[in-house]
């Protein structure tokens, strides 16, 4: 398997606009690594993949494949694997060459040939289904089969581009544990678009979130969910999305929210307006809570519920994602933000840290009762 990196990678398509869709995009996959890209429609994940694959010229920068430039080669010679959304099978032919396709042009003697052809499709559980022509397949054997047709060249990386997008959820659920088996067992590297959130979340090594001014940021899912970097990231990451609203932080740097004083501090900040983000997972229902309202509107998913706050000075409805039996629209609610579980944003959207003032006081104390 390779590593692959992308160096300051910009691409204009050429035409009447010609203005740049993509401009200094870089990151690094290692060997092994499996990274989820993931961005809002149109800002250019397609091209990244079509790039690394060498289907589409870079406009600017490096593509390295294990440290070796890549830029100039042909993309049979960079012997990387894509999966597209659509399967692109051949419909006439059987499942047992759809997969071996690859295998005939690169003249692998027949032998070798039925041996890896099978070996996939045991792995794949398409053994019973050799026979059978793609129109004959559901949607969900069919993408399995045009990963098979993937798997089978050994490539040294795979490129998935929402290869589940077109299977429903039940299939979408089964295949994502499938390619997280497959992922373990070839110790592949993979790079994998998706608007998926629960697969970005759950099969991502890192996940680089692309948006209209490039990288946002690139980080381990748990990390993005916990530390989204700015704005942008803290409302794409997490379902539901997060509650993003206006908050002032005060002379004395307390931040509050409609006026509700909320726990976090930076003196740094003082007298600024930020972007307030609470999760709506970590805002708890609290009859004594400061954070207090009229209940808009109930949303009952099953085993959650979304209540929507309107906060008098917010601008928006709060979302609060609960367990329990939600109250009553119309009713009077209140809520608390679980403890840490705030992200404050200044007015450029990068991430501020809260910073509480020198426990230079505290010391003293803990000296003096210690003596
Ligand atoms: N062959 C092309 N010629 C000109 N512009 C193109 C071409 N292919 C893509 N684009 C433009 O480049 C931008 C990025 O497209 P791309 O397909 O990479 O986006 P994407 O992030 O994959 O979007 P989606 O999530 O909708 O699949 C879009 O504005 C698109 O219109
Ligand atoms: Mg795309």
């Amino acid at each position: 398997m390779a590593s692959i990196a992308l160096n300051g990678v910009g691409k204009t398509y050429a035409g009447k606009s010609a203005s740049p869709v993509l401009q200094d995009i870089s990151f690094a996959v290692a060997d092994g690594e499996f990274v989820v890209l993931v961005g809002p429609s149109g800002c250019g994940k397609s091209t990244v993949l079509r790039m690394i694959a060498g289907l589409e010229e870079a406009s600017g920068g490096e593509i390295r494949l294990d440290g070796v430039r890549v830029n100039e080669t042909p993309p049979a010679r960079r012997g990387l694997a894509m999966v597209f959304q659509s399967y692109a099978l051949y419909a006439h032919m059987s499942v047992f060459e759809n997969i071996a396709f690859g295998l005939r042009l690169a003249r692998v003697p027949k032998k070798d040939l039925h041996t890896s052809v099978h070996t996939v499709a045991r792995m794949l559980q398409l053994e019973h289904l050799l026979d059978r022509k793609p129109p004959q397949l559901s949607g969900g054997q069919r993408q399995r089969v045009a990963i098979g047709r993937a798997i089978v060249r050994k490539p040294r990386a795979f490129l998935f581009d929402e290869p589940l997008s077109n299977l429903d959820a039940a299939l979408r659920a089964d295949m994502r544990a499938e390619i997280a088996r497959l992922h373990k067992q070839l110790g592949a590297t993979m790079v994998y678009v998706t608007h998926d959130q629960v697969e970005a979340m759950t099969l991502a090594d890192r996940i680089v979130v692309l948006g209209p001014m490039g990288v946002q940021q690139i980080g381990a899912p748990m990390a993005l969910y916990e530390r989204p970097a700015n704005v942008f990231v803290a409302g794409f990451i997490g379902m539901p999305k997060m509650n993003l609203v206006e908050g002032a932080v005060d002379a004395h740097g307390r931040l509050a929210l409609g006026g509700v004083p909320l726990d976090w501090e930076n003196a740094a900040a003082c007298g600024s307006t930020v972007t307030v983000g609470l999760r709506p997972e970590h805002l708890v229902p609290d009859a004594g809570g400061a954070i207090r309202g009229t209940v808009a509107l109930v949303e009952r998913l099953g085993a959650d519920s979304h209540v929507h706050l309107e906060v008098e000075g917010l601008s928006r409805p709060l979302v609060v994602s609960i367990k329990d039996a939600p109250p009553a629209p119309g009713s009077a609610w209140a809520v608390t933000h679980a403890a840490g579980a705030l992200h404050v944003f200044g007015a450029d959207g990068v991430r501020i840290e809260p910073r509480q003032p020198a426990p230079a006081g505290n010391q003293i104390n803990i000296i003096s009762e210690a003596a």
